[in-house]
């Protein structure tokens, strides 16, 4: 009887250690609206491998790309829920919930990619991040990066005032749409898997964009006027729903933030050290390019500034941190 009794035991322990793996073990789902070639998706796959291998096998991560789980609104949506675990966003969507991160696209806010990269790992932009549990239901792991916005055109453009009245593609989100508002353009919202279509069938005659997916998703094909102007920086953030965030002990807490850190960090520095290579890529083409710098923009910055400076409150001390990184 006592033998039976201890078996007994042995038993219900032995299943409630497997219980307890069982309850841990995760198969995450992680969406993003870049196609599988684009440097975003390929992070979020060494991410999901990591993950594999330093959990042991027991977490997984099945990455969706090209917005087959939605659009980023959608996303953030299912993110809220807890319905998906994680995602990649650009911070449109994120800026449309809290104003405060269209500080981040102020025009020429920073310089150059170099700017950029240094901005976005500062102590001022991960104070942003701070905001995201509370304001949208999602934790901020950190920030990547695309390259330095560019405006192609169908039509030739010899400066930012050719762009008046001209449908001019854009990231759907308010700051950016603002800027081109305030340049007199009609802004037309239209998330990256839709654009190249857009541009072949005349839906649009520009495109604002880096130079990263005019070469990757070959957008030059039906656009040959670069306007090169570098006029914003374009964030990414890596985002884990608060809801699933809280299920989580703190070891997989700590592994997950380490590791996608690790591959956000990482996103930074290849658009970091590609954008030079990218634009001597773009001149060796068939493509007319020409420059435009902050001095050419000046009524429209002195208007989305106008709407902007109160509505993101952050703009000051990110333009601290930024003036700080040019002096450096
Ligand atoms: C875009 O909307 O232009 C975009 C989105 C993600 C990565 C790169 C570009």
């Amino acid at each position: 009887m006592t033998r039976f009794k201890t078996a007994l035991t042995l038993v219900a322990a032995a299943g409630l250690a497997l219980g307890s793996v069982t309850a841990q073990a995760r198969d995450f789902r992680l969406g993003l609206i870049t196609p599988p070639a684009h440097i975003w998706t390929q992070a979020a796959t060494d991410f999901a491998q990591e993950l594999r291998d330093q959990s042991h096998g027991q977490h997984r991560v099945s990455v969706f790309p090209s917005q087959q789980l939605g659009n980023e609104a959608q996303m953030v949506q299912q993110l809220q829920t807890g319905a998906l675990d994680m995602a990649f966003l650009t911070i449109a969507e994120i800026s449309n919930r809290v104003p405060d991160f269209g500080a981040l696209y102020a025009p020429y806010l920073v310089e150059d990619i170099d700017q950029a990269a240094a901005l976005l790992q500062s102590d001022a932009a991960s104070r942003l991040l701070d905001q995201l549990p509370g304001s949208v239901g999602v934790v901020g792991i950190g920030y990547g990066m695309a390259g330095m916005r560019q405006v192609l055109s169908r039509t030739a453009v010899e400066g930012p005032g050719d762009l008046k009245g001209k449908k001019l593609r854009i990231t759907p989100f308010e700051p950016i749409r603002d800027f081109y508002t305030a340049l007199g353009s009609a802004p037309t919202p239209l998330p990256l898997p839709g654009v190249y279509d857009a541009l072949a069938n005349g839906q649009v005659d520009a495109i604002d964009m880096d130079f990263d997916s005019i070469l990757v998703l070959k957008f030059y094909e039906r656009a040959n006027h670069l306007l090169l102007s570098n006029h914003m920086m374009f964030p990414m953030v890596g985002v884990v729903s608060g809801r699933v965030w809280r299920e989580l002990g703190n070891d997989d807490k700590a592994l997950i933030q380490g590791l996608m850190k690790a591959q956000l960090d990482k996103v930074i520095e290849q658009f970091r050290q590609q954008e030079r290579d990218q634009e001597q890529q773009l001149r060796d083409l068939n493509i007319q390019i020409v420059e435009a710098d902050r001095a050419t923009f000046a009524d429209a910055i002195q208007r989305w500034e106008a709407t902007w400076s109160s509505k993101a409150k952050a703009l000051d001390g990110l333009r601290r941190a930024a003036q700080d990184i040019k002096g450096s």
